[in-house]
Order: C-alpha cells, then structure tokens, then sequence
C-alpha cells in the first residue's frame, strides 16, 4: 500500500491516479484541499509564467497543460459530475462560453492569458519574451495597445501593448479538489483527517508515517481520524507542500501569496489577465461565474497566513492600474496560502534518497498546473520531464 502525505491538488490527484491503476493508497492531511490548492488562482499557464531562465520549468508545464483536458473529462467522470455540454476548453469567449465551461464542473477555460505592457521598458521586456517564446516555437501574438483593449474593453487606456498566450488556460481549484475528494471516495480511498509527526523508518528505509497527535487547544480529534496511531506502508508519497521539510530533508520553503476573490454580475474580463506594475506581477483571473480571482503577493515571511492591509491595497491598487472597473466589484474573500518554493523553482517529484521515500512536492507557482504531469511521473511516465525534475539534483535529501 502507499501512503500519500498531502490532500492538496498535487497529493489528491496523485492518490486519485494510483487508485484509478487499481494500487491501495490512502491519504493522510488534517485538512484535505485547504492549503496553497484552497489559495490557488488555478492559472494553467506555462507560457505566460515563465522567465528567460527557466526553460525546464517551461517544458514542464507545456507538457502538464497537454494532460489537462483528458485529466479533466477523466476526473468530471469519476467524480460523477456533469460532463460538459460542449468542449470546455474552447475557443468560446464571452458568456455563451463561460456557461458551457461551468456546465463541465471545473471551469476549465482557455481562452489564454494576455500580458499587457504600460510603459516602454515593459513593452520592450514582452517583446524580448516574445522573441524567447517564438523561439521555443510557442504560440504567442503579439498585441498593440489597441488590439489588447479589442480582446479586452475593460482594460485601461493606458496600455501600450501586449502579448498572448492563446494557448494558455485556467481552471478552478476549488472544484478541482472538491472533484478529486468525490472520485477518491467513490473509489473507496481512506482519507484519514490527521497531521503527520513524522515518517516511520527501519534501517535507512521508511516504513510508513506516525499521525500528530491533536493540538492541545482542540478538544476533540476531527472526525475520522486516528491520531496517535501508526500508518505502515510501501512507500510514503511526501506530498506535503510548504510542510514537506518538516518531514524530510526537502530544500523547500513557504512563499506566502495573498489572494483576492472579486464578484461582479457581469463578466468584467473573458481571459487572464496580467502585467507589471510598480515591479510587480499582478494577474486577474475570470471565473465562469462572475468571480474575478485577483494575485499574488510573494513574500518570504515562513508560515505566516495573515492577510494584510498591505497586501489588500497592493493588490487592488495594481489591479486597478490594468482594469480600472475592479474598484466597483464585491469584495467576495481575501485569502493567503503559502506555495512551497524550491531553489530552483523546479518541483521536487521522484524517489528520496531513503528506499520507501517519494517525494512529489516544491510545486512553487505551479500546484495546479503540474498536478497531472506530477501523478503520470509517479506512474512511470514522461521520463526525459522527470529527470528535470528528480530529487537527486539536491544533495542530502533522505
Ligand atoms: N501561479 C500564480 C501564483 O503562484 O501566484
């Protein structure tokens, strides 16, 4: 049996393939889908994310991306969701399109991401990125201030010009978890609601995990677990996040995000939507029905989760700056999670130095995207993407 450490999209989705290949596997989180994935924006854009020196990083998501829509239809149906009512990732923009895509359960959407420029020396930075994607042979289009405002009336006048990724798309992490629960109980996968204290070990090998007991202010252990207890196993899937390196010698560190969930009637954007402003990245994601997710703040400040006035105001005062109409919308929810960061910005996905030990963690930005490409490495597949990604280019990990 394998145990999975971590009921984020990554661990989730890890145990939901294992148990789909007909392998037992139970997963173990105090509180399943409640972390970076609860946080998330879901933004499954490789291209659009990336920077001039992480080109691995790049072929990563590029592959993970190709998974989703399969992953998707695959997981709406064991989750016995609605399938959609015609293709969800389509080129459908607009409310015609956002319907269909809700109809589907996840709100898988990919209309692409477009990356907007104010001033010259951003407008020249997109056209070096430009000049990178093109010669990776990404699809990219480069935009006037004009034709931006042509895809997107909402944005700014100001805006110089842009890039898009047409084939950037998002999804929504919250269904996505909620989808991948459903399927796991549908399988009859345990899900055990505790924390881990540490991993179990004979010799050099892990042997299974020993669940936390409950914290001294909670009274009662949270229904359906077993703190205290013992959980053997083949091998321990450490799929923990910014928690990884309590457990293992992982080099992965919190990087908090602040988040914020907009409302409004009416659609104010049918495509991400990001830039730079004031030197830092702000991106808007629309959701199908009506939300508008507006991130992130990157701070270092280890596992801090409090939302700050600070963090708010730059925020709004950023995305402002690219759509002005954000100021009129509902306040929804402010949220801050934390990304499991790595040196490298590479995840962290293959086997640990001690036998009995995987490690499937250090998604950084990426959780939600690489999940699929994650659970398909751990499966065996993609093998020439794993070795980017393979825990032996750290020393000392165990
Ligand atoms: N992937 C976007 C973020 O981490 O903020």
């Amino acid at each position: 049996m394998d145990v999975v450490v971590g009921g984020g999209v990554v661990g989730l989705s890890i145990a939901w393939r294992l148990a789909r290949a007909g392998r037992p596997v139970t997963v173990v989180d105090p509180a399943p889908a409640s972390g970076a994935s609860h946080a998330a924006a879901g933004m499954l854009a490789p291209v659009s994310e990336v920077t001039y020196t992480e080109e691995p990083l790049l072929r990563l998501g590029v592959a993970s991306l190709r998974r989703w829509p399969a992953f998707a239809a695959d997981l709406t149906a064991d989750a016995g969701l609605t399938p959609a009512a015609g293709p969800a990732a389509g080129p459908a923009a607009g409310p015609a399109g956002v319907s269909a895509a809700v109809r589907d359960g996840l709100d898988l959407r990919a209309q692409g991401t477009l990356d907007v420029a104010f001033g010259a020396d951003d407008l020249a930075a997109l056209g070096e990125l430009a000049a990178f994607m093109e010669k990776l042979g990404l699809p990219v289009e480069r935009l006037t201030g004009r034709e931006c405002r042509r895809l997107e009336p909402m944005l700014a006048p100001s805006v110089r010009g842009g890039l898009l990724a047409p084939g950037d798309a998002w999804v929504d992490p919250r269904r996505v978890t909620a989808a991948l629960l459903a399927a796991l109980e549908r399988r009859a996968v345990p899900l055990v609601r505790a924390g881990v204290s540490e991993l179990l070990r004979d010799g050099g090998r892990v042997t299974g995990v020993r669940l936390a007991p409950p914290p001294e202010d909670h009274p009662a252990a949270p229904e359906g677990s077993e703190q205290g207890d013992e959980i053997r196993a083949e091998r321990v899937i450490l799929a923990a996040g910014a928690w990884s390196a309590g457990l293992a010698d992982v080099p992965v560190r919190p990087v908090k995000g602040q988040i914020m969930r907009l409302r409004s009637p009416v659609p104010l954007l049918s495509r991400c939507v990001r830039g730079m402003v004031h030197g830092a990245p702000v991106y808007l994601v629309p959701r199908g029905d009506g939300e508008l997710v507006v991130g992130a703040t990157q701070e270092e400040l280890g596992f801090d989760t409090r939302v700050t006035a600070g963090g708010l105001y730059e925020l709004l005062r950023d995305a402002r700056e690219l759509v002005p109409g954000v100021t009129e919308l509902e306040v929804a929810e402010v949220v801050a999670g934390l990304r499991p960061g790595t040196p490298d910005n590479l995840p962290i996905i293959g086997p640990g130095a001690a036998p009995g030990l995987v490690l499937a963690t250090g998604h950084y930005r990426g959780g939600v995207l690489m999940a699929p490409l994650t659970a398909a490495i751990l499966q065996g597949e993609e093998g020439d993407l794993a070795s980017l990604c393979s825990p032996a280019r750290f020393r000392d990990i165990s």
